[in-house]
């Protein structure tokens, strides 16, 4: 029986979706969707919905070999969009309104396939808005043991395993089927993990779900079956400015985490084990903190995994307000945990959409997760995935405003 409560053993009505989902890797685009033409939000706005209207599509370029890849874009009925590249399951652009109506992008990423294929982009890899896996966050050293057998996997930070390892889930090309149900439009990718990928064990069926509903939220889903026993961390990248194109960086960001502790880590990002309360530290974010009131005081800024209060069932995972635009974003999961990383490795290199460069804490992550290297540490929640269970976890984003 599976230990962690996420995992439920297979429901027969999600796992025939996962077997009926194409596990193909070669992108695919639906002829629907190129056919549909893009909504107009005043009009979806006045009859207050637009279920029926599919997402559309379009090229987005090629990757070295040549494979197409498509951009997908969600439109809701209050003229918020998602675009959503098959490169990554990357999310490129999201459009949210502000305190006076303005719509604007409050993700960091490019306009084009070739800004995440640079030289550049790939050398630093920021893994801007891309899914994460197998597995989020870092295993130490890239080594664990499952069913008793010991595993190495793709080593590419300081020694240690960190999103996948050397080719994670973001740079594979994931099989798109956009749809449309009561709650707004739908993208759901599909990507197959072969059995020794980077060296994880079993072939694992992965299915993301995102939905951008018409009351300005984007959800993820993220669902995953396996024939062997092998440890699954789903998560996305997201960077986000709640005011892109006004402030360079979101250290004026008011941020929100209802965690009495975190996980301490070493040097190199590896927790030690050890949950330390974060009362009396600049960790406290369990009433509102500008990001950048206490980041001087956590050598390199923040990158760390925060314990959530509440471990199962949908809970907050952290509340932001910009106090510029107005913009706030609520983050529920079913996750136990959520890394807050403030783009501190991000340097100036990289310049985005609309030829913004992207300097240190010019964005913020909330990668809601299982702990990092669970699969090395006994006391933090399971993170191992059986044959015949269901990986499941859901994650919202969801948009308003404070005037
Ligand atoms: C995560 C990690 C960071 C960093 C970024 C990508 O948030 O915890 O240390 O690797 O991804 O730059």
């Amino acid at each position: 029986m599976p230990t962690s409560p996420r995992y439920a053993l297979l429901a027969t009505g999600l796992s025939t979706a996962l077997l009926l989902a194409s596990c193909d890797s070669k992108p695919t685009t639906s002829q629907d969707s190129a056919a549909t033409t893009t909504t107009a939000p005043a009009d979806s706005a006045a009859t207050g919905t637009n279920a029926s209207a599919m997402p559309t599509s379009a090229s987005f370029g090629k990757t070295a070999d040549g494979q197409e890849i498509q951009l997908f874009t969600l439109t809701n009925a209050k003229g918020m969009k998602a675009t959503i590249s098959t490169y990554g399951g990357t999310l490129t652009s999201l459009l949210v309104p502000d305190k006076d109506g303005k719509i604007s992008d409050v993700v960091l990423g490019f306009d084009k396939a070739e800004g995440y294929l640079s030289p550049e982009f790939r050398k630093s890899n920021p893994y801007f808005g891309a899914l994460i896996g197998r597995y989020g966050n870092r295993i130490a050293k890239g080594k664990f043991t499952v069913d008793g057998k010991e595993y190495q996997v793709g080593v590419n930070n300081n020694g240690n395993s960190l999103h996948g390892g050397k080719l994670g889930f973001d740079q594979k090309i994931w099989t798109a089927k956009p749809g449309s149900d009561s709650d707004g439009q739908t993208l759901t990718l599909t990507y197959l993990s072969k059995d020794g990928e980077e060296g994880y064990p079993g072939n694992l069926n992965v299915t993301v779900t995102y939905t951008l509903t018409n009351d300005n939220a984007l959800k993820i889903d993220y669902a995953a079956t396996t024939d062997k026993a092998t440890p699954v961390n789903l998560t996305n990248h997201a960077y986000f400015n709640l005011a892109l194109g006004q402030s360079k960086d979101v250290l004026a960001h008011q941020v929100t985490i209802p965690a009495d502790r975190y996980t301490v880590v070493d040097a190199n990002l590896i927790p030690t084990g050890e949950l330390k309360p974060v009362k009396g530290t600049p960790f406290d974010f369990t009433t509102p903190h500008a990001i950048g009131e206490r980041i001087a005081q956590v050598p390199g800024g923040y990158d760390h995994n925060w314990v959530l209060n509440q471990a199962t069932g949908q809970h907050s995972a952290a509340t932001v307000y910009e106090p510029t635009t107005g913009r706030t974003m609520e983050v529920t999961t079913d996750e136990p945990g959520v890394q807050f990383y403030t783009g501190n490795f991000l340097d100036g290199t990289l310049k985005g959409k609309d030829g913004v460069v992207y300097g240190k804490h010019g964005g913020f992550c909330l990668e809601t997760q299982h702990f990092p290297d669970s699969p090395n540490q006994k006391e933090f929640p399971s993170t191992v995935l059986k044959p015949g269970e269901t990986y499941h976890t859901t994650t919202s984003y969801t948009f308003g405003v404070r005037k």
